[in-house]
């Protein structure tokens, strides 16, 4: 006999009356002395089958094991249900127990704990409903990224982890090494001699695949790349990890808004195929945690972005007489506060905010005219904020060349990527989405540490 998934069981109404096998982990078990109900679920679905077990067929010593966490194999047939709330349920001929887990110390034994809670026992969160719906949702919306680029003849370009150089400045690295720590070769000058390290030089793990994406672009028209980066900054916030996903797309011959154009198409695409998708796990994470998800995600899907130069943004937020954390004037970083303002209270709608100063932007973003902006561009989402950055690039040997200079970024860093702009350079743009950050608006989570499996953030990586 061949194990039916428990997604399979309840949407293939074919299969009723006949015998099938599921296999699971109990969610519960009640019941009397005459006929008992397991929840089974096994991960394919939010949804559980319900087990009929009719005493007469088991004994009470037998099921005395099957506890809340325990694993278990059932037959029987199956039949369409007369309790509400399922479709249809086995009526259970044989039990067979593979693992217990003792009521005593099963970590989710009991239901409703808190989110901080399921954090502390990653190991076992992916067992608990809220973090199976996440995880779903998380992998409809990594197939529908594929799916989006690979519809549109982009190729799938695989950037290195390990780099020499920090020149995109996106954020402070992770050494790698393979020098003895306690025991470190030593320059004449007194320094670290790198030379004697595995690369014989300095390396570390890649904040950005963009820099080699663009080598990719500049051969093959059109790239993306997604992939872990790394960022090793002390940002205790909900909407950081020091280990994210990437999306990084290139596009030759792609000016400021072809690439806008783009960024709107692709993020209402993905979240269209997790609403038509996920709609059970939406559907579980809006009733559990956001009663207005679905609204949400239905109304970024059915409205134009709004597009604004970043000195008009600033403008509102001046004009806007609220008091925020962070003073905003021409020439600042946008915090989250001004980025949400905008977006949820002024515009109530997505925005892209495009233009701004040189200054706050790296440095490979095409420079216009005023001399003071750069091409950018940020689009801001309802309850997140920054959701994806990108830019035209400088396309311009000599312009890049200058601005490097100006930023004293070190050349020998950088030789190969201005070759791009020495060799049959082109107009070209692109941009990155940190997917745990759409992770976060499709789930309605509020914590990004809830969105992916095995979070690292300061002071935590244990499993
Ligand atoms: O704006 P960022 O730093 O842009 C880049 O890295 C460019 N190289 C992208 C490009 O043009 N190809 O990062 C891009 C996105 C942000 O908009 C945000 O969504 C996400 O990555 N992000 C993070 N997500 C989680 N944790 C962090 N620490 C993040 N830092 C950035
Ligand atoms: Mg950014």
């Amino acid at each position: 006999m061949k194990r039916t998934s428990i997604k399979n069981l309840l949407t293939t109404p074919s299969l009723i009356g006949t015998v099938v096998e599921a296999k699971g982990w109990v969610r519960t078990r009640r019941g009397n002395k005459h006929v008992q109900f397991i929840q089974l679920n096994d991960g394919s679905t939010i949804n559980n089958i319900q087990v009929v077990l009719d005493m007469t067929k088991f004994t009470d010593e037998e099921l005395k094991p099957v506890t809340t966490g325990s694993s278990i194999r059932v037959t029987g047939k199956l039949v369409e249900s007369m309790g509400k709330g399922q479709s249809c349920e086995i009526q259970a001929d044989t039990l067979e127990l593979y693992g217990t887990a003792d009521p005593a110390t099963y970590p989710l034994q009991k239901k409703g704990h808190t989110l901080e809670y399921m954090r502390e026992i990653a190991h076992l969160r992916p067992r608990s409903n809220f973090f199976g719906a996440v995880l779903r949702v998380r992998s409809a919306l990594a197939f529908a990224i594929h799916k989006f680029f690979n519809e549109r003849g982009f190729y799938y370009l695989h950037t290195p982890l390990i780099t020499a150089s920090d020149a995109e400045g996106a954020g402070a690295m992770f050494q790698v090494t393979t020098l003895d720590l306690d025991n470190l070769p030593k320059t004449e000058e007194g320094k670290t001699d790198y030379s004697k390290d595995f690369f014989g030089k300095h390396t570390s793990l890649t904040v950005s695949g963009q820099l080699e994406g663009e080598l990719g672009a500049t051969a093959l028209g059109q790239i993306y790349t997604f992939g872990p980066t790394f960022r090793a900054e002390n940002s205790n916030t909900p909407r950081h990890l020091s280990e994210f996903w990437m999306i990084e797309p290139e596009m030759a011959f792609y000016d400021i808004t072809d690439n806008m154009d783009l960024a709107e198409e692709f993020l209402k695409y993905c979240i269209t195929y997790a609403l038509e998708n996920c709609e059970d796990d939406i559907k579980f994470l809006e009733e559990r945690f956001d009663k207005g998800l679905t609204e949400r995600l239905k109304f970024v899907v059915e409205n134009d972005f709004v597009r604004l130069p970043y000195g008009e943004g600033v403008k509102i937020l001046e004009a806007s007489g609220k008091k925020f954390e962070f003073p905003v004037h021409w020439g600042t970083d946008l915090q989250s506060e001004h980025e949400r303002y905008l977006v949820e209270e002024h515009f109530k709608k997505p925005v892209i905010l495009t233009d701004y100063p040189k200054e706050i932007k790296a440095f490979y973003m095409k420079q216009n005219e005023d001399g003071k902006t750069v091409r950018a561009m940020d689009v801001l989402f309802p309850h997140i904020g920054e959701i994806i950055g990108g830019s035209e690039r400088e396309a311009d040997y000599d312009k890049l060349l200058t601005r490097i200079e100006e930023l004293h970024i070190p050349m020998k860093d950088m030789w190969w990527y201005l070759d791009t702009r020495r060799f049959g350079t082109v107009p070209h743009s692109g941009f990155g989405l940190g997917f745990e950050r759409l992770v976060l608006f499709v789930t309605g989570m509020t914590n990004i540490r809830d969105v992916i499996p095995f979070p690292r953030t300061p002071g935590k990586a244990e499993f």
